[in-house]
């Protein structure tokens, strides 16, 4: 049965759909089956493994599943640029589906029972969310076994950690998901070139320690992670031997010993 994550933060620009894609991208490197989500309306993910959405859309799918209960993910996969990766893309409808959502039957467990069928075919299914905690991302945090949280090292982030992890508690204390648990906060973007860049990272580990684990690896700055995306690639096929897919290559893991454990 896949592990499924979900990569989340009610914060935009933190690194999810990078570390959805990379992270991927590096247990796929490994041999492992991965699906991907794109489950955030932007479909930054889906542009950045030029994966075409076709008819139906997750939106039809979903809105579909909403009147039948009858699965059909199936039918909005496909592979994605990066090998052993498939996708299920999106557009901007899928904003649409957050309010028709809202009317439906378990109405939070729509994304599960969706990848229900799907999973097994698969190690791992990542869920690329949007930063806007509605039905969409609640749908995920339901469907998901954990969660990483990305970071961007900068001033004022930690605020966005911790209310995170406020949501995953509510998520386990309604019952919605009781079992849902956070994997680790990932730092991004760490800046070495400034004191404050450098400095996010040891007050991250300050602030939140005993309250929740962070991951060793941590993902620097560098411009090939715009570039790779532009060329509809990961890291691992732009710049293999790169310090970045290097160090998702660690996250990656990571990842791989915490679901032993
Ligand atoms: N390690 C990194 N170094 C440099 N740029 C990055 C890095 N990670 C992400 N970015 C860039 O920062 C922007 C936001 O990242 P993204 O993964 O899209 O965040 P989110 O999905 O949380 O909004 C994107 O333009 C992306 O290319
Ligand atoms: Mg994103």
């Amino acid at each position: 049965m896949a592990r499924i994550i979900a990569v989340a933060v009610p914060k935009g620009g933190a690194g999810k759909t990078s570390t959805t894609l990379n992270l991927g991208a590096a247990l796929a490197e490994r041999g492992h089956r991965v699906l991907l989500i794109d489950f955030d309306p932007q479909g930054n993910l889906s542009l950045s493994v030029r994966a075409p959405v076709g008819t139906p859309t997750l939106y039809t799918v979903i809105k579909e599943f909403i009147a039948t209960w009858e699965p059909g993910l199936e039918r909005v996969i496909v592979p994605s640029t990066i090998p052993n990766v498939d996708i299920a893309p999106t557009d901007v409808w899928l904003n649409e589906a957050d309010e028709e959502l809202r009317s439906a039957d378990r109405r939070e467990y729509v994304l599960q029972k969706l990848l229900e069928p799907i999973a097994p075919a698969y190690d791992f299914v990542l869920i690329d969310t949007l930063p806007y905690f509605g039905m969409l991302v609640k749908n995920a945090l339901v469907a998901a076994d954990e969660v990483i949280i990305p970071m961007q090292a900068e001033f004022l982030a930690t605020q966005s950690i911790a209310m995170m992890l406020k949501l995953v508690e509510r998520i386990q204390r309604t019952g919605l998901n009781p079992l849902l648990r956070v994997l680790g906060v990932l730092v991004t973007q760490v800046d070495m070139r400034t004191n404050m860049g450098r400095q996010a990272e040891s007050y991250a580990r300050t602030e939140f320690l005993g309250r929740v684990s962070i991951f060793a690896t941590t993902i620097r700055r560098t411009v090939r992670m715009a570039e790779s995306q532009a060329m509809g690639q990961s890291l691992f096929q732009y710049d293999p031997d790169g310090d970045a897919a290097a160090a998702y290559r660690a996250l990656a893991e990571e990842v791989l010993r915490a679901t032993e454990g």
